[in-house]
């Protein structure tokens, strides 16, 4: 049985999806308002819970041979507190292999980024649980762009804050769901730290030039600098401290480089037995064009 956390974000879902394609059981934890019919009826059970209760996360673990934390949101709670919680009580139920899903530069000690900063802690953490582990660091996920795309569909624009050259490895949402899966089963994954992104390094205005060839339109960017963003998270800060603390992640994603090098690729590749999936063909397969 594998417990998934964040069963209903973008990556969690596809681990569901994968898991009862291959008639694995799975146990999802999610929350009480979120939208959890899909799982059920492919056939995930289904644990109603809220990761920032120690005691629903003690519950979820039982009988669980592997944990994958899919899981995303606020930095301290659910981030670290949730993760470090999850770890502990795993280790307790005798479970035989934790993957946590990390994030691509977590190892670069952006100060600002809080996300960043609980990952880093929550890696450190694992790694001395005494539990076997995978930790896969992705770097941002292609199910990301579907809603840009589809706005891109309507309207021909898009929205590109900073360097249009900075670059990026883009990771098949679908591609790391199969490897978060098969890392438990993978002997060379096991206590291992994987970096994982896509098939190609783009620059960040390619995204819009693919969107372009997609449908077949001829993209209007608009490029503010990252001083008009920091402006802005100023502007919020005034209003609202705690807000402009938390626009510290995506400013550290907004203004740094986030790729695999060729070597973290090949190795993905080969370890797992896959070709990884460019951007394009995954949002092909998606927006049925
Ligand atoms: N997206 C990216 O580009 C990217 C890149 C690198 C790493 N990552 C990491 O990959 C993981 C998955 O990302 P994602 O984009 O798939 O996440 P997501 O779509 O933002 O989903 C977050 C999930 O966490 C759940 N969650 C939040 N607070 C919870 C709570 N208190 N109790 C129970 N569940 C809770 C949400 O449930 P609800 O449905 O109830 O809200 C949702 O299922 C995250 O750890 C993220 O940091 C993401």
């Amino acid at each position: 049985m594998y417990l998934v956390t964040g069963a209903t974000g973008g990556l969690g879902r596809r681990i569901v999806r994968l898991l009862r394609e291959r008639e694995l059981s799975v146990r999802s934890l999610v929350r009480l308002m979120s939208n959890y019919a899909e799982l059920e009826h492919r056939g995930s059970e289904v644990f109603i819970g809220d990761l920032s209760r120690e005691r629903d996360v003690q519950k979820a673990v039982q009988g669980v041979q592997y944990v994958i934390s899919a899981h995303g949101g606020e930095a301290e709670a659910i981030n670290y507190r949730a993760n470090i919680d999850l770890i502990d009580h795993a280790k307790a139920a005798g479970v035989a292999h934790f993957v946590f899903i990390s994030v691509l530069g977590v190892d670069r000690g952006y100060e600002d980024a809080p996300v960043f900063k609980a990952k880093r802690e929550v890696e450190k953490y694992l790694q001395t649980s005494g539990l076997n582990y995978t930790i896969l660091r992705p770097s941002g996920f292609a199910s990301n762009l579907l809603p840009l795309a589809e706005q891109f569909r309507r309207t021909g624009i898009y929205l590109l804050i900073g360097d249009p050259q900075s670059r990026t490895s883009i990771v098949s949402t679908d591609d790391l769901a199969k490897i978060a899966i098969e890392s438990v089963s993978l002997e060379a994954a096991r206590n291992q730290i994987l970096s994982v992104g896509g098939a190609e390094i783009l620059q960040r205005q390619e995204i819009p030039r693919i969107f372009g060839r997609i449908f077949n339109r001829e993209p209007t960017i608009i490029n503010p600098p990252l001083l008009a963003f920091d402006a802005t998270r100023s502007l919020v800060g005034l209003l609202n401290p705690k807000g402009q603390e938390s626009l510290g992640t995506l400013r550290a994603l907004l203004a740094n480089e986030f790729f695999c090098t060729p070597a973290e690729t090949e190795r993905i590749e080969s370890l797992f037995n896959l070709k990884l999936e460019t951007l394009e063909s995954f949002l092909r397969r998606y927006l049925s064009v």
